[in-house]
């Protein structure tokens, strides 16, 4: 969960910086487990929390290994279903992913691509997400995208960046950030598309800048620890 900044032991303000791996329809159980292992000696830090949201079908198995390894990582969902539990087939509700995770990415603009996904619906997720104290990332196109009233932590993501190879300039990330800060009081939010190890740190040293949203860069354990490393 969410928690507040930490003060370092030389009493500078240190900013918290969130590194999220979205995996989307990437990776069963022996391809996770794998990645997994790459983290059995990363080190606890106080100042980055890394976030790992893999396919629901593993959610279980991804909570479990990493408790029972204690690696410093925690466990976010890709999405969650507008309703609570009854009879909606396929769906998998907040209160079921609370079990295995604490974060849940809403609103990416693949599930508003892909499958309609309206404003309206997604601010249903938040709603779900929030009564089941999950904390969710709700991902925005750019500074006009709606956040709905009580979200904490957005993620910023430019369709043009996501996959391309092309990410947006970190200035204009930086001014669209502290806009959408002023805008929806949200008190982190992060940066996502085409993050790497060698382009991280150009985001993540801007004030407004609270972290990262990593979709490709998150697939090969070696580049993503690069950019938890970098960050
Ligand atoms: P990308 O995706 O890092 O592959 O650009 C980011 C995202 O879609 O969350």
């Amino acid at each position: 969960m969410i928690r507040p900044r930490g003060i370092s032991t030389h009493s500078i303000i240190m900013k918290r910086i969130f590194i999220v791996a979205n995996w989307k329809s990437h990776k069963n159980k022996q391809e996770a487990t794998d990645w997994l292992k790459t983290f059995l000696d990363f080190k606890k830090s106080e100042d980055k929390e890394v976030i790992v949201c893999p396919s629901f079908t593993i959610l279980p198995y991804l909570q479990q290994w990493i408790g029972s390894h204690r690696l410093p990582l925690s466990v976010g969902a890709q999405d969650v279903s507008p309703f609570a539990e009854g009879a909606f087939t396929g769906e998998v509700n907040a209160r079921q992913v609370k079990e295995f995770a604490d974060y849940v990415i809403i609103g990416h603009s693949e599930r508003r691509t892909y499958f309609s996904e309206t404003d309206e619906m997604v601010t249903k997720k938040v709603e779900m997400a929030r009564q089941a104290n999950l904390t969710p990332i709700f991902c925005v196109q750019g500074g006009q995208t709606p956040v709905p009233p009580g979200v904490e932590m957005v993620a910023y993501e430019p369709v043009s960046a996501i996959g391309t190879g092309n990410p947006d300039s970190p200035e204009n990330a930086e001014g669209v950030i502290r806009a959408i800060k002023e805008k929806t009081g949200a008190s982190y939010v992060l940066y996502g598309g085409s993050v790497t190890p060698e382009n991280i740190n150009s985001f993540t040293s801007l004030p407004s800048i609270d972290g990262v949203l990593v979709g490709g860069g998150s697939l090969d354990p070696k580049t993503f620890a690069g950019i938890i490393e970098n960050a």
